[in-house]
This record gives structure tokens, C-alpha cells and sequence, in this order.
């Protein structure tokens, strides 16, 4: 049984005045102990996914499909679940840490609140499972640290209090959101690093979203591509980089410069849709470079690739050729 397991979920958010649903019939599962990509240009969903694992969607959101974190459904818990669920058994990191720190309290409030709270510690079991928590995420003089505000410390190292706050439930899943995505790369690295070492030693299974392919491609064990609130492709990590099969992934990697490669950068025309882009049939028709008239009604489904994973592309088979090359 997965650790999640996410099965045709569509979320509509009739409010907002969209054409077309947020997500589409995602599929999506991690285990224990793996670590899953989830990529994509900004608006294609994936927050949005995220958020639907601990179910925090907007009232109005429209849902169907499933969302199940073990045995358990998430749609239709209950809610002494769903606060168990979300203490304990499943944490979120996201983009910018000050958004879940309090600017006028400590960081050492901060982290004795949620332990006392959300696990019923004594406060004094707290306080010392505060300072062990920010010694593991690599917090120098960390008692020091608890009588800090906020705003005395750098970004990388309040990302590393965040992280310390969600691993402190001792969660099975962590979903991190962009959580790298603000940092500069030495400290980006430090932070992925933090993140294997506790994914890794505790067994976590761990989504990494990111709008980086060429990261995701390199961190992670297995890697989702979005478009349009749909999974256009699904690979093992090492096959998506060497032999994307989608065009939209293709494109992404074509974005991004490598050193040593002559290739120019080429951007995927066009802009990313909005949510007041309907689609008939592909929604990357219209900026794929290998689209067909039959691709504008052709309404993706996944079909599996060798070697692991699926594409929804009805010109997939072409990417398989010499063909492809025109796509990288
Ligand atoms: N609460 C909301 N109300 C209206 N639109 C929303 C809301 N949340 C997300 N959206 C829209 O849904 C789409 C997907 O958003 P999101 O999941 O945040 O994408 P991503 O994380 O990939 O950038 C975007 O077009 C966004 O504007
Ligand atoms: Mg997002």
C-alpha cells in the first residue's frame, strides 16, 4: 500500500470564475521512503495538490477522486482524523518561512507551542525537544536561538526551524512546497541536504515541489510533471532527464542552459494557461511543437513507457524516434 495515494482527483473552484477545473484527474502516489518530484510552471497545480493531502482546500473547492495517506481516506475524515492527520502524520514545508512564523513571538515559543499543543508535552520535555530538534536541521547554539525573533535570523536558517517544527510530529509524509525555491544555492543545497538526511533516516516519504525539472530530476527518486492541473508525465528521475517523453517536458529542459552544451536556449512559446483556458482536447496543443490537428480533441490518458512511468501524449510514440530530436 502506497503512503499516498492520490486517484483521479479533480478539484473545481466554481468561485473564481474558471473554465476549467484547478486539477484534472491527477494520479499520484508516494511511498515510504521515497522521495517524489512534482514539477511544473507556476499555476499548473501543484499547491494545490499538496494542499488537497491535508485536506485545505478552499470551502468552495468542488473535489472528487481520492486522497489516501495509508489505509486512511482524507476526503471524508473525520475531524479528530484530520487534526491527527495534520499534527502528526503528515508535515508541509513551504516556499517562505516567515509565512508560518509569528514575527512577535520567539522561535523557542514557537516550537514549544506546537509540542505542547499538538503533542501534549509538559513544558519543560518541550523546551529540551525544542533545542534536539534544532540541533538536528543543524542549528548552531541552539539554545541561544529559542530566545531569537524571527527577524534576527537569516532565511536559511528559519527554513531550518520550520523543518524542525514539522519533522517534531514525527509525520510519515512531509510535503515540501517550493521550500527551496527562495534560498540562494549554497544554502538551498544545505536545506536539501537536511531534508535526505531526515528522509532518509526516518523512512519519509517525501513530495518535492518544485518549478525546477532539472532539480527535481537530480534530488528525487521518481518525478511528476504538471500542465494545466493535469500529470503529463510520470518517470523514474534518471529517465525524465536522459529521455523525456512529453514535449512539455522536453521544452522545460530545453529552457534551462547547461555548461558545455552548444544547443541554444530555447523557451516553449507561448505563456503557461490560466484558469481561464478550457481545453477540449491536449492542453499543450497549442505550444507543442509536434501537435496535430487530432491532438486539439484528443483528451489525454496515460499510457505506460518502458522502464517505468507513463506519458499522456498521443504523439509519444514519435518522441520515441529520431523525431524527438526536434524537441531537444
Ligand atoms: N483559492 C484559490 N482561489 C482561486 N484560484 C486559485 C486558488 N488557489 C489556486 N488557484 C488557482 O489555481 C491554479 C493552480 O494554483 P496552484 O496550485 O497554486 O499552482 P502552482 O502551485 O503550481 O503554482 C492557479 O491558476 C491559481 O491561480
Ligand atoms: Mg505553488
Amino acid at each position: 500500500m502506497s503512503l499516498l495515494k492520490i486517484a483521479d482527483l479533480t478539484v473545481e473552484l466554481p468561485g473564481a470564475g474558471a473554465r476549467r477545473p484547478v486539477l484534472d484527474a491527477v494520479d499520484l502516489t508516494v511511498d515510504r521512503g521515497e522521495v517524489v518530484g512534482l514539477v511544473g510552471e507556476s499555476g499548473s497545480g501543484k499547491s494545490t495538490t499538496a494542499k488537497a493531502v491535508l485536506r485545505m482546500l478552499p470551502d468552495s473547492a468542488r473535489v472528487r477522486g481520492t486522497v489516501a495517506v495509508g489505509p486512511d481516506e482524507v476526503l471524508g475524515m473525520a475531524p479528530p482524523a484530520l487534526r491527527e492527520l495534520r499534527a502528526r502524520r503528515v508535515a508541509m514545508v513551504y516556499q517562505d518561512p516567515r509565512s508560518s512564523l509569528n514575527p512577535v513571538r520567539r522561535i523557542g515559543d514557537f516550537l514549544t507551542e506546537r509540542l505542547i499543543h499538538t503533542l501534549g508535552q509538559p513544558k519543560t520535555v518541550a523546551r529540551a525537544h525544542a533545542l534536539a530538534l534544532l540541533e538536528a536541521v543543524g542549528i548552531t547554539r541552539p539554545a541561544e536561538r529559542l530566545h531569537q525573533f524571527p527577524h534576527e535570523l537569516s532565511g536559511g536558517m528559519l527554513q531550518r526551524v520550520v523543518i524542525a517544527a514539522a519533522l517534531a510530529g514525527d509525520p510519515e509524509l512531509l510535503l515540501a512546497d517550493e521550500a527551496t525555491s527562495a534560498l540562494d544555492v549554497t544554502t538551498q543545497a544545505e536545506i536539501l541536504a537536511i531534508l535526505r538526511e531526515h528522509q532518509t533516516e526516518r523512512g519519509l516519504g517525501l513530495l518535492f515541489i518544485t518549478h525546477d525539472l532539472h532539480l527535481a530530476a537530480a534530488y528525487c527518486d521518481r518525478v511528476y510533471v504538471m500542465y494545466a492541473g493535469r500529470v503529463v508525465e510520470e518517470r523514474p528521475a534518471a529517465d525524465l532527464f536522459g529521455d523525456p517523453r512529453h514535449p512539455y517536458t522536453a521544452g522545460l529542459l530545453a529552457c534551462t542552459p547547461e555548461l558545455g552544451d552548444p544547443r541554444p536556449i530555447r523557451p516553449i512559446p507561448g505563456r503557461p494557461p490560466s484558469l481561464d483556458d478550457a481545453f477540449e482536447g491536449c492542453p499543450f496543443a497549442a505550444r507543442c511543437p509536434l501537435a496535430e490537428p487530432e491532438c486539439e480533441t484528443w483528451r489525454p490518458v496515460a499510457r505506460a513507457v518502458a522502464g517505468g512511468g507513463s506519458v499522456a501524449c498521443r504523439r509519444a510514440d514519435v518522441t520515441l524516434d529520431a523525431d524527438r530530436k526536434v524537441l531537444l
